[in-house]
């Protein structure tokens, strides 16, 4: 898999869950929960947290037609607060995430791509290369659901880029969406950041920590939460520990020209014989438990 991300704390356990169980290819960053910069700086220092030597390119700084906006409410300031990092060991090994993601793609067999932020980075790579879609596995993307956060109707990846995930949705290829429904349901509650904190002597409490971080920002800003989604491990999950999931067929369309409903992933869940053909495996109940299980192997894998 090519893992492309924003990190972002649930991105950060992306990686290092890909880490353990996932031929990593490589790892591609994209502006949205922080600028490029940060995203790209986190995803080092995570590489270096879990011992991986994968690739890793940065790619878009801003979606591919409105202006870009960060979630620092979120994640704070740096894009992944509440640690006291180490400086990351390497530098990126290009800015060109775009021509690595269709390099690698066309150089190997039965790639996933593997978004966890904003699409645009993906639809770049679709477009610039129309041969992608038949090349690849498929995309296990986390994005969009039956409900939002950033709007009432749109899930933060899309709504930053909904022109990229339109491009994505009507690509073609296989897609699995791990929605807001789902992800919503794997929440990081305090005994699981404790099992966290426990699955590792060195990097355990610095672990802990930012999911302290990321979980106060949850809490404090939802009802019932009791701790924070740990979306993007979900698209991870899914091809890693397949089954730990429910899903479903689905047709799925990106709004992007609505008032209230622009990034919103339409699901058609209408129960006729005669419905559009399905577009997305739409992934609806987790096995929780089981998948914070997976987080903990990962986590104690590291060196
Ligand atoms: O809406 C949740 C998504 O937005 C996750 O990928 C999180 O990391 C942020 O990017
Ligand atoms: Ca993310």
């Amino acid at each position: 898999m090519i893992l492309d991300c924003d990190p972002g704390h649930d991105d950060a356990f992306a990686l290092i869950v890909a880490a353990k169980f996932a031929d990593l290819l490589g790892v591609t960053t994209v502006a949205g929960n922080a600028p490029l910069e940060l995203t790209t700086r986190n995803a080092r220092i995570i590489l270096d947290l879990c011992g991986s030597r994968a690739a890793l390119h940065s790619g878009a700084n801003k979606p591919l037609v409105q202006p870009p906006v960060f979630a620092d409410y979120v994640h704070g300031k740096s894009g992944m607060d509440g640690a006291v990092l180490p400086e990351p060991s390497r530098p990126a090994d290009s800015t060109r995430a775009i021509d690595f993601i269709i390099d690698t793609v066309r150089a190997n067999s039965d790639v996933w791509l593997v978004p966890t932020g904003p699409l645009t980075n993906i639809a770049l790579a679709l477009t610039r290369a129309p041969d992608l879609a038949k090349r690849i596995a498929g995309i296990s993307l986390m994005g969009g659901g039956r409900l939002g956060n950033r709007t009432p109707t749109a899930e933060f990846n899309i709504w930053l880029d909904p022109e990229a995930a339109a491009t994505v949705f009507s690509c073609g290829a296989p897609i699995t969406m791990a929605g807001l429904h789902l992800t919503h349901e794997f929440q990081a509650s305090p005994t699981r950041i404790a099992a966290v904190e426990a699955s590792h002597p060195r990097v355990g409490s610095l672990l802990a920590g930012l999911l302290r971080f990321f979980s106060k920002s949850y809490v404090d800003r939802h009802v019932g939460f009791v701790g924070p989604a740990m979306h993007d491990v979900c698209s991870v999950l899914a091809l890693t520990h397949a089954h730990l999931f429910e899903s479903s067929q689905k047709f799925v369309a990106v709004d992007v020209n609505g008032n209230h409903t622009r990034g919103m992933t339409v699901i058609d869940d209408r129960q006729l014989v005669q419905r559009p053909a399905a577009t997305a495996t739409v992934l609806e109940r987790i096995d929780a438990d089981a998948g914070f299980a997976a987080i903990c192997e990962a986590v104690a894998a590291c060196p």
